[in-house]
């Protein structure tokens, strides 16, 4: 594809082309290790740019609190607890995802033992 680059480098013609790259609306995105980390923070980012987001975690109470915390800002948000050490929950994990809006989009694994040892964030 052609570019033409304007003087200060940008470009007319790709800028709206990345904003579309971004654009999620309608988009379901599943992320695990979502109650906090960097799991919350990819899933806080999927939101922002229009995704549906379904926050997992082996901490049950930290996702919920999160994915209310999306809903109050206007986003489409539900929790699910899930350990991703057994298959069954997965397995639970994945068809609910997809029950509720017929669809998986994105799928971020993201949940391990992290940098941080900091407690789990729960309550509202
Ligand atoms: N933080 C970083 O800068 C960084 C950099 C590179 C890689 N990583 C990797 O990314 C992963 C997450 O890092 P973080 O800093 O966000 O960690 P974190 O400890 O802040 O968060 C991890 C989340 O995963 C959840 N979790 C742990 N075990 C689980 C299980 N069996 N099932 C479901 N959820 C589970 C925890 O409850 C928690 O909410 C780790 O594997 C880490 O090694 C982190």
């Amino acid at each position: 594809m052609m570019v033409s680059h304007a003087p200060n480098g940008t470009s007319a013609t790709t800028l709206p082309a990345v904003k579309n790259l971004f654009d999620l609306d309608g988009q379901v995105a599943l992320v695990t290790g979502a109650a906090q980390g960097l799991g919350l923070a990819i899933a806080q980012a999927f939101a922002a740019h229009g995704a549906s987001v379904v926050l997992a975690d082996i901490n049950a109470e930290g996702a919920e609190c999160e994915a209310s915390r999306l809903r109050e800002a206007g986003v489409e948000a539900i929790s699910a607890r899930c350990d991703v050490a057994h298959s069954a929950p997965i397995a639970q994990l994945i068809a609910g995802a997809v029950g509720w809006h017929g669809r998986i989009d994105t799928l971020v694994w993201q949940c391990g033992r992290g940098r941080s040892d900091r407690p789990a964030r729960g309550g509202h």
